[in-house]
C-alpha cells in the first residue's frame, strides 16, 4: 500500500531508510551472528521495500537488499580481466618445507626475524569483488588467473557479501577489489543434498562442488536458493586505502562489513605459525566448513613487495597442506564383525595405508546393499577416507584396474561367530544374528559397558574382555564386579600388578552416575542423550525398570523407538536379574541429574541452566548459535534476544557489542564460550 499523498521525495527517503536498516540487519545476522530483529520483522520491511521499488524502479539502487533475490537469467557469462592477476600458491607438506620457506625469506630480505599471518586454507571457490565508491559493481571468478567470468548477479544473492561497504573506521576507498573464498557450510551442504535427493536430483559430491555449481548458474534466482557464504582474505587493486600488513588489511576489510575467518592469527613468528598449523589440524574435524591446509603469508606488505612473485605464485606466501584424508589401497579381504546388538557388519581388511596421519587397516562397508551398490570385491583397489575421528570407509573401488581374480562378496546367512541364523529385518538394511547369547555380541556389550562414556573402567581393553569372556570368568555384567585376584591371575599374561590395578579400577567404577550407567547397559536406540533424559526423569534405576512405555515416551525429546527398546529391555527377567546382582556385588547408582521432569514441565531442573533466562551474543566459534540455543532449551533454559534485569546469564562470543555493555551495566553474569561449554557439560 503506497500512500498517494506521499511525494516521490518522501518515497525515496523511505526506500533509503529501509535499504539502510535491512542492510544493517542482514549484516548483524549473517556476519556478526547477532540479530536484533526476528525473521518476520525483516521480511515485512523487505516486502515494503520491494513494493516501493516495483512502483518506482529508479529507487532500486545497485546496493539495494532487494537485489539479493536474483536478476533475470543471462545467456552466457561475460568475462573480465583482473587488474592484478589472481595467483595460486606453492605447497608445503611438512614443517621442513615451511622452515625452508622461512629461511629463503630471511635470506633474501637479509632480515633476522619475520612476522607472518596464518590463515585456514578454505576449500571453496575463489572470487574477486570490485567496489567503486563503496558499492559492489562487479564480481568475477578466478578463471585462469588473468581473466575470470562475471558473476555479479550471483554474488549479490550471497547475504554475507556487503552490497555497499560499511563506514567503519576511516573513509570509503574510491576503488577496491576484495578477494575471498565462497563456501558452503557442512550443515547447509547436508541439507542441500538431502533436498536434492528428495527432488530426484543428483547430490553434489562435496561442498566445494556445490559452491562452484551454484556460482556457475546463468539464472541467479537458482543461486539465491543456495546457502552460499564467504570469507575474505585478500585484495587486488586498491585506491584510497592504506595499510601496512596483511593483518591490518584483514582488520580493515572486517570493518567494511566482510566476514573474515575467526581462526586467522596475525603478526606471529614462524614457531607460532607451526603451532597454529597443529591447532588447525585438530580443529578441522569440528569446523563446519572444509579447509585443506593453512596459508602462511609474510605479514608486512613492504616485505611482500621485496620478495615479489614468480609467474604463477607469490614468493611471500605458501600453503601448508593437511595430510590427505583420502588414499587408495587394496582390499585384501572382507570379514564380518558382529556388533553388540547382533548386527553383522561387513568390514574391509585393507593393505595398511597412512590416511591423514593414521595407519588404517580396516574400513567399514556398512551393509550388503552398500557393497552391491558400490560393486566392491575382494582384491579391488579402493579409495579410502578417514574424516576426523570417524571410522574409515571405502568411498569407491576402481573396476578398471581389476585383473579378473577379484571375488564378489556374499553376505553369510548365519552368524560367523555362533552359527545361529542371521535375519534381515523388513525396515532395515541390517542383517542381525538372532542369538541373544551370541558370544561375539556379548563381548561387544561388555566392551561398551566398560567404555569411557559408560562405566569407564580403566585397563579393560579388547583383548582382556575377550579373554575374560572366553575363559568363562565373565558371563554377565555382574560377573565383572565379582572378579578377584585369583581369577585374574589365572589369565595368560596377567601379572599381579596389572590384576590389582584392574581390581582397583573396577572398585572405583562401582559408584556410578545414573546417566552413565543407563548408557553402559547398551539398550538399543539409547545413546548418551537418551540416557541423560531418562535419568532426568527417573531418580532411581528401580523407578526406570518399572516405568511403563507411556511414562518414557512422554519425556520431551524421547523417541518412540527408544521408549520401546527401554521397556522391552527391562521386561526381560534375565536383564532385571543382572541388575539385582550388580547391586548385590556393590554397584551403587547415584543420580546427579534427577529433576523429575516430564513433557509439560521444565525438565532437568538440576542443571545450572534449567529455568534460567539466557541471552547469546557475539560470534560463537565453538558452537553454531542454533545448536547452542537448542542445547540450552533442552536443559530447560529460556533463550531470549535482549538483556534485561531478568537475564540470568549472557553468553558472549567474539565481537560482542551493545548486549555485553548492557549486561555489564546490569551486573548480569557474563560467560565466555569456554566457560559456557564447561557449564553445559555439567561443570560448575
Ligand atoms: S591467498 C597470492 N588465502 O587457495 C595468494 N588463498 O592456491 C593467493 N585459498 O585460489 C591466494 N584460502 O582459492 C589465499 N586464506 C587464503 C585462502 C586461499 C583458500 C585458495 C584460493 C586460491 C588458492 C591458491
Amino acid at each position: 500500500m503506497i500512500n498517494p499523498e506521499m511525494t516521490i521525495e518522501d518515497l525515496r527517503q523511505e526506500a533509503q531508510q529501509l535499504q539502510k536498516e535491512l542492510t544493517e540487519h542482514s549484516y548483524r545476522y549473517h556476519v556478526l551472528d547477532d540479530p536484533v530483529i526476528d525473521d518476520a520483522a525483516y521480511d515485512m520491511m523487505l516486502k515494503r521495500l520491494v513494493a516501493l521499488e516495483e512502483q518506482y524502479p529508479e529507487l532500486c539502487t545497485p546496493d539495494s537488499p532487494t537485489r539479493r533475490v536474483g536478476a533475470p537469467p543471462l545467456a552466457e557469462f561475460e568475462t573480465a580481466a583482473h587488474s592484478v592477476p589472481m595467483l595460486s600458491l606453492d605447497n608445503g607438506f611438512s614443517d621442513e618445507d615451511i622452515l625452508a620457506f622461512h629461511q629463503r625469506n630471511i635470506k633474501s630480505l637479509g632480515a633476522r626475524e619475520l612476522n607472518y599471518t596464518a590463515e585456514p586454507k578454505l576449500d571453496g571457490v575463489a572470487v574477486e569483488l570490485t567496489y567503486e565508491d563503496g558499492v559492489l559493481v562487479l564480481a568475477t571468478t578466478r578463471g585462469d588467473g588473468t581473466t575470470g567470468e562475471v558473476i555479479t548477479d550471483n554474488i549479490r544473492t550471497i547475504n554475507a557479501v556487503p552490497l555497499r561497504l560499511q563506514k567503519g573506521a576511516g573513509p570509503i576507498p574510491e576503488f577496491i577489489e576484495v578477494r575471498g573464498e565462497v563456501i558452503i557450510r557442512q550443515a547447509d551442504f547436508a541439507a542441500l543434498n538431502k533436498a536434492r535427493l528428495r527432488n530426484g536430483e543428483a547430490p553434489f559430491a562435496n561442498p566445494r562442488n556445490a559452491a562452484a555449481g551454484s556460482l556457475r548458474q546463468l539464472d541467479s534466482k537458482i543461486t539465491a536458493g543456495r546457502p552460499l557464504t564467504i570469507f575474505v582474505y585478500g585484495l587486488g587493486l586498491a585506491r584510497g586505502l592504506a595499510f601496512k600488513s596483511q593483518g591490518e588489511m584483514l582488520e580493515r576489510v572486517k570493518q567494511f562489513g566482510f566476514p573474515v575467518n575467526p581462526n586467522i592469527r596475525s603478526n606471529i613468528k614462524i614457531k607460532e605459525v607451526l603451532e597454529h598449523y597443529r591447532r588447525l589440524v585438530e580443529m578441522r574435524p569440528a569446523l563446519d566448513y572444509e579447509i585443506d591446509g593453512m596459508v602462511i603469508k609474510v605479514d608486512e606488505l613492504a616485505m611482500q613487495a621485496a620478495l615479489g612473485e614468480k609467474v604463477k605464485s607469490p614468493r611471500w606466501a605458501i600453503a601448508y597442506k593437511f595430510p590427505p584424508t583420502e588414499k587408495t589401497t587394496r582390499i585384501n579381504d572382507i570379514v564380518i564383525q558382529v556388533g553388540r546388538t547382533g548386527t553383522l557388519t561387513p568390514v574391509a581388511v585393507l593393505e595398511p595405508v597412512n590416511v591423514g596421519g593414521v595407519v588404517v587397516s580396516r574400513a567399514t562397508l556398512h551393509n550388503a546393499d552398500e557393497i552391491k551398490r558400490k560393486d566392491i570385491r575382494i582384491g579391488d583397489r579402493a579409495l579410502v577416507t578417514r574424516a576426523g575421528d570417524v571410522i574409515p570407509k571405502v568411498v569407491k573401488v576402481f573396476p578398471q584396474e581389476r585383473k579378473g581374480n577379484e571375488k564378489p562378496f556374499v553376505m553369510p546367512g548365519t552368524c560367523p561367530e555362533c552359527g545361529s541364523a542371521a535375519h534381515r529385518s523388513e525396515e532395515e538394511a541390517a542383517v542381525k544374528c538372532v542369538n541373544a547369547a551370541c558370544p561375539a555380541q556379548f563381548k561387544e556389550r561388555v566392551r561398551h559397558f566398560v567404555s569411557k562414556k559408560g562405566m569407564d573402567i580403566d585397563g579393560l581393553g579388547k583383548k582382556l574382555v575377550d579373554q575374560l569372556a572366553e575363559q568363562g570368568l565373565v558371563a554377565s555384567f555382574a560377573d565383572l564386579f565379582r572378579l578377584d585376584l585369583v581369577k585374574l591371575i589365572s589369565l595368560e599374561r596377567m601379572g599381579e600388578k596389572s590384576a590389582s590395578n584392574l581390581l582397583a579400577a573396577i572398585e572405583k567404577a562401582k559408584r556410578v552416575d545414573m546417566p552413565r550407567f543407563v548408557f553402559a547397559l547398551g539398550i538399543d536406540h539409547t545413546g548418551e542423550n537418551a540416557a541423560r533424559l531418562l535419568a532426568q526423569r527417573f531418580e532411581t534405576i528401580e523407578a526406570l525398570m518399572d516405568a511403563d512405555y507411556l511414562a518414557i515416551e512422554s519425556i520431551h525429546g524421547m523417541g518412540e523407538k527408544t521408549a520401546h527398546a527401554v521397556t522391552r529391555f527391562f521386561s526381560i527377567p534375565e536383564n532385571r536379574a543382572v541388575l539385582r546382582e550388580m547391586a548385590a556385588a556393590g554397584v551403587v547408582i547415584h543420580n546427579t541429574l534427577y529433576g523429575g521432569a516430564d513433557r509439560n514441565t521444565d525438565q532437568g531442573k538440576s542443571h545450572v541452566f534449567a529455568g534460567k533466562t539466557v541471552v547469546l551474543t557475539g560470534t560463537l566459534t565453538l558452537f553454531k548459535r542454533a545448536d547452542a540455543k537448542e542445547k540450552l532449551l533442552a536443559l530447560g533454559a529460556k533463550v531470549t534476544g535482549s538483556v534485561s534485569a531478568k537475564t540470568d546469564y549472557l553468553i558472549a562470543g567474539e565481537k560482542a557489542g551493545s548486549k555485553l555493555k548492557k549486561a555489564e551495566g546490569l551486573n548480569v553474569p557474563v560467560l565466555d564460550e569456554e566457560k559456557f561449554k564447561t557449564m553445559l557439560e555439567g561443570g560448575a
